[in-house]
């Protein structure tokens, strides 16, 4: 018997499929194996990635939840690319820490890749494709009213903390935590709750034995550069992570 059944698709975004359940309390996410980057100017289908975030989100917001970090995560599906997670209003905010300089940090701002950043930054963009997602300065931020200003100020010290969790179980497993994006969400009864996953596709990670600023890069710059190997790269990730955390569990 199984805990729930599976409803209609709620939503389709570039990486994955939201569904409905019978339950008011769970939602179903499908993670897809297409590509994106460039606000989806360049596109791939790239067998295996979809069940390899899958899994790596899995483990890693299981690693956050048992820290005491607040997610939306439930459990791994039945099928190796689905997880069931609380339904949540999303906040249209990619939250991004950068511990290291890389990616629009560098095109944006005289600053070398692999500047330490020391606090690390933390930069809000405003999820809307339509708008390319621009970077928000404090004053739009709170003309748009998207959060309060102590709500606010939650979700920076939330993302902070799991950016130092992350840094650490990364670095315990020899990959380096440059930067990663994170999306939040309420639940109805108004909990602040992480959201969306948390991959190769939303982090960027250097392996930090390899000196070649391109052979060391393991996350989605290497499609966005087209080097190669994403998915072998996405492989090494959850092998790695694989030596320090228990295997998920499936929801039942
Ligand atoms: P950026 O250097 O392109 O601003 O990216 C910062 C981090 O955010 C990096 O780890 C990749 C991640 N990211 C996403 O998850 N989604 C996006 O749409 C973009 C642009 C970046
Ligand atoms: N998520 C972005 C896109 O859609 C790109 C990126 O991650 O660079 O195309």
């Amino acid at each position: 018997m199984t805990a729930f059944q599976l409803g209609p698709l709620l939503h389709e975004g570039k990486a994955k499929r939201v569904h409905a359940t019978d339950r008011s309390d769970l939602v179903a996410v499908e993670y897809k194996d297409d590509a994106t980057a460039f606000n989806a100017l360049k596109k791939a289908s790239l067998p295996g990635k979809g069940t390899l975030n899958c899994q790596i989100s899995a483990l890693l917001f299981e690693h956050l939840a048992g820290l005491g970090i607040p997610t939306h995560y439930m459990g791994l599906g039945e099928s190796a690319n689905w997880m069931l997670v609380r339904p949540v209003r999303v906040i249209p905010l990619e939250v991004v820490i950068r511990n290291l300089a890389a990616g629009s940090l560098c095109r944006e701002l005289p600053l070398p890749p692999g500047t330490p950043l020391d606090p690390p930054l933390c930069d809000l963009y405003y999820k809307d494709d339509a708008y390319g997602d621009p970077l928000l300065t404090e004053a739009r931020l709170e003309r748009l009213q998207l959060v309060t200003p102590e709500q606010r100020l939650q979700i920076e010290a939330l993302a902070r903390r799991v950016n130092d969790e992350l840094r650490r179980l990364f670095d315990s497993v020899g990959l380096l935590l440059v930067d990663f994006k994170i999306e939040l969400g309420f639940t109805g009864a108004g909990e602040l709750l992480l959201a969306d996953e948390i991959s190769p596709d939303t982090c960027r990670l250097w392996d930090q034995a390899v000196a070649d600023s391109q052979d060391r890069i393991l996350d989605k710059d290497r499609f966005r550069q087209d080097l190669g190997g994403v998915v072998e790269a996405y492989g090494q990730v959850l092998k790695r992570l694989q030596q320090a955390c228990p295997e998920p569990t499936v929801y039942r």
